[in-house]
């Protein structure tokens, strides 16, 4: 595994949307390998962000790979107009409501659109909720917060379902990725790297005040790397040469 390292999916639900195209270049130039663009109706969670418009704006700006995150009631009904807005991605949440045989449509509506497609899981909810659909699935997105806000508190006892979602995808083919969702920073990387996130999404550590995006960026990639190739670092902070600031929290206030 010596090239491998963890991919870095940027979440823009906290940037500064009033100027989305100096955020995709900063955050191209900081080195991110895809955008993650969270979809809320206000319904499956308690905030409204934005729908396939504003997908397809994204897509015009950067070639980049667009991860679309639904958090919708009823994905079945937006899969078309989200696919016309031309995403690499497309996951929902295994928790919306209706039978299997609805959320095996859906994900192979996606997959007919010629795109990936994921189901996201939520903190309270057992991994063992997808199992059905394995061979649907290019994605398994372990949700590491309660959906429907950025900025929140990573949830660590969420973290081992990503080990089963991934052996789970070797089992069902091998192409599956894992992407861990929500309070990943330089702080948690090595959490999210030792439990086998194949995708780190990172959001609001990414905008910062006075952080540099590009260091989030290596930091994260770093010790979550680490963490899988060596386990996870000791406590004293054996990995002090990849934290020059220290630890994120005590520079956040
Ligand atoms: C939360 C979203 C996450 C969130 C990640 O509902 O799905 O993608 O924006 O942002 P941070 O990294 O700030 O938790
Ligand atoms: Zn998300």
């Amino acid at each position: 595994m010596t090239g491998w390292r963890p991919l870095i999916a940027a979440s823009i639900l906290t940037a500064d949307f009033g100027h989305l195209d100096r955020v995709v270049r900063k955050l191209e130039r900081a080195g991110v390998d895809r955008l993650h663009l969270d979809v809320m109706d206000g319904h499956f969670v308690p905030n409204i962000t934005f729908g396939p418009d504003l997908v397809a704006a994204f897509r015009r700006l950067t070639t980049l790979p667009l991860d679309v995150h639904l958090m919708i009631a009823h994905p079945r009904r937006y899969i078309a107009r989200f696919l016309e807005a031309e995403p690499d991605t497309i996951s929902f949440h295994v928790e919306v409501e209706g039978s299997d045989e609805l959320t095996a449509e859906t994900l192979r509506s996606i997959r007919m659109g010629g795109r990936g497609a994921g189901l996201a899981v939520s903190p309270q909810t057992p991994i063992e909720r997808v199992r059905p659909f394995l061979t649907l699935l290019d994605l398994i997105m372990v949700m590491t917060v309660e959906p429907g806000f950025g900025g929140q508190r990573f949830i660590a006892e969420a973290a081992p379902k990503m080990t089963v979602a991934s052996s789970w995808l070797g089992e069902a083919g091998g192409q599956g990725q894992v992407h861990v969702d929500g309070g990943v920073n330089r702080d948690t990387a090595a959490v999210a790297g030792h439990w086998g996130a194949d995708v780190c999404v990172v959001g609001s550590a990414l905008f910062q005040r006075g952080q540099d995006a590009a260091d989030e960026v290596r930091l994260v990639r770093e010790l979550a790397w680490r963490a899988r190739q060596e386990g996870m670092p000791a406590a004293n902070g054996s990995l002090q040469d990849l934290h020059p600031a220290g630890p994120m929290s005590s520079r956040t206030g």
